[in-house]
């Protein structure tokens, strides 16, 4: 039972209709919500930073309800349980799952994710949110369900150094991938996924030219690509897919999230051509295998077989000038805020 009496809040006071700036939110001091039947009231710890949350703002919403104007900004993050109206999720339970920008967040256990109880781990909490949480477990799935990468192969991975693309360069090399590349923006990204995240080559899409640097660094053709960036990009790794290559479809960052409506690729008659298979991912499909994935993950965690690499910030203050951060270059791994303590 908590004694709080404030609320804080960050709140959407306008629709962006390009990129989404902190002037967008207004902050707000609420009254602690009360429950109805089934519901739990979470004390927020963590904030998680993906860019689906720019998706979430449009009109439209994309794969989840639009935010409204005056609403919290929803995110995915960890909290402890304050009171709860389920037994299955008793006071104190420190637990992963849809919340929002506040202090206090209603949450139900029936979304389109479970809302997980986390255990008493040998690592940080916050990995929850990371390696353990949607990041991890969509590189994990991405690359072993998804694009099946078996050794030999030469994978391609773009977003390289994003918290999904850190860790999935390292899981195709698990799965005996032959070569793992990663497309990352600036030499400095690019020296810190051949040093940290264990890519054995790399492409400053910023500064190279992507099809002279996939030309050399795979004369056969790609076997696997997993495709965080969509637009141009694509179009020119379908180019160089090799026949009977696996396109995995994760994410669009090149489209900035501003529409749900996106131009396709030009160069889509490759997947006739080459007959290339070309599939999507998307986490809400795994609901029921999650465990599974964070089993495998902990275990090539604890082999040394994975680098993770988590930017930490502090403050609840801080929380909507992070979010433009995910478009216009953030550090590599796993962007989280911290905006209070577990007790
Ligand atoms: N389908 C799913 O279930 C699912 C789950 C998780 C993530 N995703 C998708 O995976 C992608 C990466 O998300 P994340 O959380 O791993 O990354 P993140 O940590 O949020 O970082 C964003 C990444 O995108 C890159 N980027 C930003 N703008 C770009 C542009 N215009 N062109 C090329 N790269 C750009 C940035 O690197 P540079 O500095 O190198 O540009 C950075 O590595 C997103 O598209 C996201 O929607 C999908």
């Amino acid at each position: 039972m908590t004694t709080a009496t404030t609320n804080r809040q960050w709140l959407l006071a306008r629709r962006p209709s390009e990129a989404v700036k902190p002037s967008d939110f207004e902050y707000q001091e609420g009254p602690i919500p009360t429950l109805a039947d089934g519901e739990i009231l979470v004390r927020t710890i963590y904030f998680s930073y993906d860019a689906s949350q720019r998706i979430w703002l449009t009109e439209d919403g994309g794969y989840m309800q639009p935010i409204q104007i005056g609403e919290a900004m929803r995110t995915v993050g960890i909290g402890q349980v304050v009171q709860s109206l389920n037994p299955e999720y008793p006071i104190d339970s420190l637990v992963e799952g849809f919340m929002a920008w506040q202090d206090y967040v209603v949450v139900r256990a029936d979304g389109p994710m479970p809302l997980r109880i986390l255990p008493v781990a040998d690592y940080p909490l916050s990995w929850h949110l990371g390696v353990f949480g949607v990041a991890g477990l969509t590189a994990y799935f991405g690359v072993t369900d998804g694009l099946k990468v078996k050794p030999g192969d030469t994978v391609v991975i773009s977003a390289a150094s994003g918290a999904t693309g850190s860790l999935a360069g390292s899981i195709a090399r698990a799965m005996g991938a032959k070569i793992v590349i990663g497309i990352a923006g600036g030499a400095d990204k690019c020296q810190w996924l051949e040093e940290k995240a264990g890519y054995d080559a790399t492409i400053d899409y910023k500064n190279d030219n992507l099809t002279e640097r996939l030309s050399t660094l795979c004369p056969e053709g790609v076997d696997a690509y997993f495709d965080n960036v969509g637009g141009d990009m694509l179009d020119t790794l379908l180019l160089h897919m090799a026949p009977q290559g696996r396109v995995l479809i994760c994410g669009a960052m090149s489209s900035g999230y501003t529409d749900v409506q996106l131009q396709g690729p030009k160069n889509y008659m490759r997947i006739c051509t080459h007959m290339l298979t070309v599939q999507g991912i998307h986490l809400f499909y795994y609901h029921d295998r999650l465990q599974e994935g964070i089993e495998e993950l902990a275990r090539l965690v604890k082999e040394n077989k994975l680098y993770v690499e988590e930017n930490l910030y502090e403050g609840f203050e801080k929380a909507p000038e992070l979010l433009p951060t995910i478009f216009s270059g953030k550090a590599p791994g796993k962007l989280v805020l911290k905006v209070s303590d577990p007790s």
